[in-house]
């Protein structure tokens, strides 16, 4: 392992299977960026948060950048920033993590699901999303589902149309394109995550990027209480007292995890040429698997930051069993995503609702290990697993 640390050597997590879904591996440039910070004794929102904001912004080629606590926080300031409130609707997919319609219901505002596309290409579909338009609707929320871009250049002509805001939540895509210009930037605002299990991840972090010097002047007061100055500011001798100027709330990122986000963005770019590298392998072995639909099959991985590795059963009722053998071989999955309209909180406001591909999609979706540090061999295994799993259950 040489100078890296893992969780999966961790006494913790005994419980973690051999071969785990996601795997963070620091790098001791890593582990001194932040035993520095602690060292320093300022750890609440300051300059190495500036500094991340300055490299990522330049990285994603956005005017701005405002890092705060979660993607599910940037979500709600670009809700906010968009004018979302009581009343309104946001057309958002069903087919994503909760945070991504959540974030709609903080701001009092009601989410309206749409379909995808298709199991082959999971991801929102600007039709269904046109014919869900009505004169409440204020936003669209395009996810880039598993890191693949969704079709954000026709939702950005629907929406200007329209005359509706549209937000990307980019938090599986960071530096993942779509016709040359960065996911993120094709809308008022984008929001990423820095979530333990994400492309960049520090625990927990996020990030929204905008052109608009409005939304980001909104962002950075809300994350903040609305405080016209903060205790950086203060401690600088900048000013001594504040006003607060509108309802905000505590969304800021602290130094520590900004120092560490700063110190792995200058690997994000060589852990995402190898995601694409495994994504690929992935591609070409599980395509020979009878049974098994593989999402965005033949697009062009240069434009993904390959987050995921998500895989379809053809033939619904198997999902569980065949997670249950892969797990029996040590092997972790997951399902990204249960439908979120079917879960107790949102039946409840839709019981009515139905969408059949989501509901196919979420029934037959797993999730399969993909990690920069993964090797050939892991692969191997998990693809064998798969394929063996599927024979005995095609046979039950
Ligand atoms: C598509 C999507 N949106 C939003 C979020 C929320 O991110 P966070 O955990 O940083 O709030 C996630 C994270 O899991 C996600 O996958």
């Amino acid at each position: 392992m040489g100078d890296t640390t893992s969780q999966r050597s961790s006494a913790i997590l005994e419980t973690t299977p051999e071969l785990p879904l996601f795997d963070l591996r620091l790098r001791e440039q890593d582990l001194q960026a932040v035993a520095e910070v602690l060292r320093s004794g300022w750890l609440t929102m300051g300059p190495r948060t500036k500094a991340f904001e300055e490299a990522f912004a330049a990285q994603l080629g956005a005017r701005h950048a405002v890092a705060v606590s979660s993607c599910t926080a940037a979500l709600h300031l670009a809700y906010l920033a968009a004018g979302v409130g009581p009343g309104d609707e946001v057309i958002v997919p069903s087919f994503t993590f909760a945070a991504t319609a959540n974030a709609v219901l903080y701001c009092g505002a009601t989410p309206v699901f749409a379909e995808i596309v298709s199991r082959e290409r999971p991801s929102l579909d600007p039709e269904d999303v046109e014919r869900r338009i009505t004169p409440r609707t204020k936003a669209v929320c395009v996810v880039h589902y598993a890191g693949y871009p969704a079709a954000v250049d026709r939702l950005r002509e629907l929406c200007d149309a329209r005359g509706l805001q549209l937000i990307e939540d980019v938090a599986h895509a960071p530096s993942a394109t779509l016709a040359g210009r960065k996911l993120g930037t094709w809308g008022l605002a984008g929001t990423f995550s820095f979530f333990s299990n994400k492309v960049l991840s520090v625990g927990e972090g996020g990030l929204l990027c905008t052109d608009s010097d409005e939304v980001a002047a909104l962002a950075r007061s809300r994350r903040s209480h609305a405080m016209t100055s903060g205790t950086w500011d203060r401690h600088e001798g900048r000013t001594d007292t504040y006003d607060v100027v509108g309802l905000g709330y505590n969304y800021r990122l602290d130094e520590p995890r900004s120092a560490l986000l700063l110190s792995r963005l200058e690997h994000m770019e060589e852990d995402i040429a190898r995601r694409r590298e495994l994504s690929a392998r992935y591609h070409r072995l599980l395509g020979e698997i009878p049974g098994l639909i593989v999402p965005f099959a033949g697009s062009d991985l240069a434009d993904s930051s390959c987050y995921v590795m998500a895989v379809m059963l053809e033939r619904e009722g198997l999902q569980a069993q065949v997670a249950r053998r892969m797990r029996e071989q040590g092997i972790q999955t997951s399902i990204f995503y249960p439908s979120i309209h079917r879960f107790s909180a949102y039946r409840e406001r839709f019981p009515d609702l139905s969408l059949p591909i989501t509901e196919l999609a979420s029934q037959t979706e797993l999730t399969l290990p993909l990690f920069p540090h993964m090797s050939d061999a892991d692969q191997d295994r998990v693809v064998d697993a798969l394929a063996q799993a599927l024979e005995l259950e095609a046979g039950q």
